[in-house]
C-alpha cells in the first residue's frame, strides 16, 4: 500500500499563510474586517490566516453542499448554514480551502453581494485552475496546484484526514 503523498509541508503552509495574512494586514491597513470561513474545510486555514493577520477583525461561518463533483446534477450548491451577522458595509474576506469548479465560491460571492458588503475578497489556500468551470478568481491565493485529490490541513475525503497538519494527495488504493 503507498503512503499519502506530501505536496505541503507544515513549515511550508505556516510559511505561505504568514505572507497572506501580511498582505491582508497592508491592504485593509486601518480599516476592521470579517472573515467568513466555508465550513469545514475552510476552518483550519482560517484560524492559522486570521492569527497572521495585525487587524480589528470578526469570524462567521457558512455552509454549503455542492453537487456538482459526482455524475449528479452539476453546478447545484445549496445554502446549509447562513450568516450568523449581517455583512453589509462590513469588508468581507470569504475565506476558502481550495478553488476547484468554482461553483461553490461564485454561488457564495453572489449571495454575499446582496447584502451589500463594503468590499468583498477572496483567500483560497489552494487553487485547482485547471478545473475551473465558472469564472471565479481568488484574491489571496496560497498554492496553485494541478488536478490532484488533496487531503489535510482541513480538507478531506470522506469527512476523513483534516486533522492532517501537512497537505497531501490521496493514493487511489484509499479512495
Ligand atoms: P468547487 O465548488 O468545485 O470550487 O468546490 C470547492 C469545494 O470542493 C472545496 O471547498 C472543497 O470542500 C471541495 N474540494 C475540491 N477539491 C478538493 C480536493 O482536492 N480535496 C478535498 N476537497 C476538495
Ligand atoms: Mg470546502
Amino acid at each position: 500500500m503507498s503512503e499519502i503523498k506530501i505536496l505541503f509541508t507544515r513549515e511550508q503552509i505556516a510559511k505561505r499563510v504568514a505572507e497572506m495574512g501580511e498582505q491582508i494586514t497592508q491592504d485593509f491597513s486601518g480599516q476592521t474586517i470579517i472573515f467568513v470561513g466555508i465550513l469545514k474545510g475552510a476552518c483550519i486555514f482560517l484560524s492559522d490566516l486570521a492569527r497572521s493577520v495585525q487587524l480589528d477583525a470578526t469570524f462567521d461561518f457558512i455552509s454549503c453542499s455542492s453537487y456538482g463533483k459526482g455524475a449528479r446534477s452539476i453546478g447545484e450548491v445549496k445554502l446549509i448554514k447562513d450568516l450568523d451577522q449581517s455583512v453589509q458595509d462590513k469588508n468581507v474576506i470569504l475565506v476558502e480551502d481550495i478553488l476547484d469548479t468554482g461553483l461553490t465560491l461564485s454561488y457564495l460571492k453572489k449571495l454575499l453581494t446582496a447584502h451589500q458588503p463594503r468590499s468583498m475578497k477572496v483567500a483560497a489556500l489552494l487553487d485547482k485552475p485547471s478545473r475551473r468551470v465558472q469564472p471565479v478568481k481568488a484574491d489571496y491565493t496560497g498554492f496553485e496546484i494541478p488536478d490532484h485529490f488533496v487531503i489535510g490541513y482541513g480538507m478531506d475525503y470522506a469527512e476523513r484526514y483534516r486533522n492532517l497538519p501537512s497537505i497531501g494527495v490521496l493514493p487511489p488504493e484509499l479512495f
